[in-house]
């Protein structure tokens, strides 16, 4: 992780070199012009000062009208860019030179006494930074011609930077309340900055996990998949699954967790080794869908879980069931139920394939492999390859070996034998025609029979070769060929 390297001391707490985009420019004449104050705060202040580059996302907060600054900036730009309001939010947005921009007005909220519903009234920015998740995201540089540039940060969340800590401003049982999905975002950020959520927060959290029911599936997921796309998501995972967020979120991976031992038998620990995976798998792609296919690849291990006396644990068919669980957890989560779920599940599915072949690499076993993996066969040997978690250095060395000859010969019958986007090189149409036949069951039976032969290795996979195939065939169905 990096370190912070200021060149500006702390105490001068001045920080114009965050300002270099001439767009804070423009924003502070603006707010000149209107005679408000604005500040820029949260994620782009963050990532400036942990030296992640500059964040494409601005947020500036105004002291008045976030609105009505957004208009008044947008006038001065060149080529007055659109303005989007929203008005039930307060908040307006703007694009300019590759970068976003929205607009808030500083907000205090407060409850009445006889009621639960905050009333939202306008605010300081202290009122504001009180009502932001976290004091790493509440800190404020001004945009104010009298102190430009000057960090605003009360919650001394600079301290919290440079010591790797997630902790709210306020009591965390309050900034949890204001919104349960920023016990997500705690997670979040931890797994992506490799940071530690502060005790005070963990307990909250744990205490407080039911209410993330209420929030959206779509700002959940939204989170989950920043977690799995970070560079160790485990540490997320494993938070989750440490203040009872996980059960509520994927019970089918809680469900993995937990040893069994009958007739001194033991199966592993089912969640920890996923983990385990998808942290390999982490390394090796950033391919988010094959993540969620790392995460998801053994959530049939649960159900098919069974002890059989001769052979000990079992998890028969748990690749076939786990493929149909897929298809539930994304409907659940309101994930897209696309092509990208298809991909999940046919990744689970086949999860077990090269394992299966790695014993016994036959030329056919791969053709098969290639034909039914198609495009994702690659992606499929890199899962696999993710999930060798042996702690035994000779087993990871020759389980490795083992798949790397898998690939080899992957490389070599692609070339030969081209199945992987397998195009029947005889056509349906080809075939009624040899036969003078209508549509019919023997088309089918040949066009199968075909395939097959190219896949067993029987023939080539090419025209002249299938031709002759399908002459065979056709006569041994009792077919004649048409004058
Ligand atoms: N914020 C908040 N509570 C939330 C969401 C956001 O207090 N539930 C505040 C934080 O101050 C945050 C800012 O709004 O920094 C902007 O939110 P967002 O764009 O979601 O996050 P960033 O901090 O910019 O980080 P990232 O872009 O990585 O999500």
């Amino acid at each position: 992780m990096q370190s912070l390297k200021r060149t500006i001391p702390v105490a001068t707490n001045n920080y114009k070199n965050a300002l270099k985009n001439p767009v804070f420019k423009t924003v502070s004449a603006a707010a000149s012009a209107l005679g408000v104050e604005c500040y820029v705060i949260g994620g782009f202040v963050r990532d400036f000062l942990l030296e992640r580059g500059d964040a494409k996302d601005i947020d500036i907060v105004a002291i008045g009208s976030g609105i009505d600054l957004a208009k008044k900036v947008s006038a001065l730009l060149p080529g007055k860019p659109n303005v989007s309001v929203f008005k039930n939010y307060g908040t307006a947005m703007l694009k300019s030179g590759g970068v976003e921009l929205e607009f808030v007005g500083a907000r205090k909220e407060s409850y009445s006494e006889d009621s639960r519903n905050p009333v939202v009234e306008n605010g300081t920015l202290q009122d504001d930074q009180n009502r932001r998740d976290f004091t790493i995201n509440a800190l404020a540089i001004s945009l104010n011609d009298a102190n430009y540039g000057d960090l605003l940060d009360p919650f001394n969340g600079i301290e919290d930077l440079d010591s790797k800590t997630i902790k709210t401003p306020l009591g965390p049982d309050i900034t949890y309340s204001d919104d349960p999905l920023r016990m997500l975002r705690a997670i979040r950020f931890a797994t992506q900055l490799n940071f530690k959520i502060d005790a005070a927060s963990i307990d909250s959290i744990t205490r407080n996990a039911d209410r993330i029911k209420i929030i959206s599936k779509e700002r959940v997921v939204d989170e989950l998949h920043k977690i799995l796309a970070a560079p160790v998501p485990s540490v997320g995972f494993a938070l989750l699954h440490k203040t009872g967020l996980l059960p509520l979120l994927l019970p089918e991976l809680t469900a993995l967790q937990g040893v069994d031992e009958k007739e001194g038998q033991k199966h592993k620990d089912n969640f920890w080794h996923t983990l385990e995976v998808v942290d390999n798998i982490a390394k090796t792609t950033d391919n988010l869908w094959l993540r969620w296919a790392a995460l998801l690849h053994d959530i049939g291990k649960a159900p098919t879980k069974r002890f059989d006396k001769k052979v000990g644990w079992t998890f028969h068919a748990h690749e076939f069931v786990g493929s149909k669980m897929v298809f539930k957890l994304f409907k659940r989560l309101k994930m897209p139920l696309n092509d990208k779920m298809k991909f999940v599940q046919k990744m689970v599915f086949m999860s077990s394939r090269p394992i299966v072949l790695a014993s016994d690499v036959t030329d056919s076993a791969v053709r098969r492999l290639i034909f039914d993996a198609g495009e994702y066969v690659e992606d499929l040997m890199t899962l696999c390859e993710a999930d060798i978690t042996t702690k035994n250095p000779k087993k990871f060395k020759k389980y490795h070996n083992n798949f790397q000859l898998v690939r080899e010969k992957i490389v070599e019958v692609e070339e030969r034998d081209s199945v992987r986007n397998f195009q029947p090189p005889v056509s349906g149409e080809e075939i009624m025609s040899t036969f003078g036949l209508k549509p019919s069951r023997e088309i089918g039976l040949i066009k199968d029979a075909i395939k097959e032969a190219i896949l067993e290795g029987e023939i080539a996979n090419e025209y002249e070769a299938a031709k002759a195939f399908m002459l065979i065939k056709g006569e041994a169905l009792g077919l004649k060929v048409a004058k």
